[in-house]
């Protein structure tokens, strides 16, 4: 492993913290997390308070390898071996039934437990140090942008995070690929970093409810309709409409966020162009969705990419970034 003898110190100082019932603040492959020890539930009550977060919303339980993860799971299907195996560490949340070490605060009651090794290595070298499941949410207030650097997470939590483990830019950008195999079939309850497709091409067909079916029971609060979202008012379009768009953002001074580039439109609205990679565009998506929001627009409008497999886990995020333009 090659440590600097800073990173060794702060790691020590994150397991101390960690250990002794407090949050921590780490860089992940996909996001920044909040930690806390999840055999301990003052120290995950404090992960909720921090955030804001609403009791009902489980947490993921962060291991350093596929042998911690099975101690916490009281059932280790073939599927989740498989998908251990190919995808660990790495963006995909295996939920299986959960052992009781884990609190009943970090899983908001449920039977389950949400289980993944980020792919980082800082991640990786404090859960080896701290030897134990942390319990981490993305570490930003309830309902925000997803923090992907250190700034973020200081911006959005600051002083109430005593210690905030520097891991640089988020190599992903978008939360894990959450996966359900606690029921009778796999079920994907939220797309992220690892696509669908690479699921299926490991475990054969896959579930998915799209757009968190409102009337059914709340299986991922990631599923709910705000989330990930910006202060400023945040709507977003199909590419269709894009003049239109361009037409009205103009004469309000607006930001608009267009993808994939193309060509240049003639306007005097603020115009940002993203990447017509899915991968790169995951990964600028949210330190965008910051930077425009500090630079305090009357309104952001946010052109959705095509709606194709591989932008999947993005326009997840867009519905849930902002309203509908059409339907303001
Ligand atoms: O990439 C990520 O997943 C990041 C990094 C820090 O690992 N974490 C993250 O955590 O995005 P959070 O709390 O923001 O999102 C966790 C998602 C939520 O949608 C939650 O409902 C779902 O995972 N989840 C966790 N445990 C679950 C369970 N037992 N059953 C169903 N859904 C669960
Ligand atoms: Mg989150």
């Amino acid at each position: 492993m090659s440590q600097t003898d800073a990173e060794a110190r702060s790691i020590g100082e994150a397991v101390e913290l960690l250990r002794r019932g407090e949050v921590v603040a780490f860089p992940t492959e996909t996001v920044y997390g909040l930690g806390a020890d999840a055999r301990q539930a003052r120290a995950v009550r404090e992960v909720f308070a921090i955030k804001g977060r609403p009791a009902t919303n489980p947490l993921i339980c962060h291991v350093a390898d596929m042998e911690s993860a099975r101690r916490y799971a009281t059932s280790w299907p073939e599927e989740a071996r498989r998908l251990a195996m190919r995808f660990w560490p790495g963006a995909l949340t295996i939920v299986l039934p959960k052992h009781p070490a884990i609190v009943a605060e970090a899983t908001a009651g449920l039977e389950t437990v949400g289980l993944r090794v980020p792919d980082h290595p800082l991640a990786l070298a404090l859960l080896r140090a701290f030897d134990g499941p942390v319990a981490a949410p993305s570490a930003n207030p309830s309902n925000r942008i997803s923090p992907t650097t250190a700034e973020h997470v200081r911006q959005q939590l600051g002083e109430r995070v005593k210690l905030i483990l520097d891991g640089g830019a988020c190599r992903v950008g978008l939360e894990s690929t959450v996966l359900d195999l606690s029921g009778e079939r796999p079920r994907l309850l939220r797309p992220g970093g690892i696509s669908r497709e690479q699921i299926e091409a490991e475990i054969g067909p896959i579930e998915w409810s799209v757009k968190g079916d409102a009337d059914g029971p709340q299986r991922s609060p990631g599923q709910m309709p705000v989330h990930y979202a910006p202060l400023t008012p945040t709507y977003r379009f199909e590419h269709d409409l894009r003049e239109q768009v361009l037409a009205q953002a103009q004469s309000h001074d607006a930001v608009v966020l267009l993808s994939p580039a193309e060509e240049t439109p003639g306007t005097e609205a603020a115009v940002h162009w993203m990447s017509d990679d899915p991968g790169r565009y995951a990964q600028q998506l949210y330190a965008m969705l910051m930077k425009l929001d500090r630079l305090g627009p009357h309104a952001i409008y946010i052109e959705m990419p095509p709606d194709q497999p591989r932008w999947l886990a993005v326009r997840d995020r867009l519905m849930r970034a902002g309203r509908d333009w059409q339907r303001r």
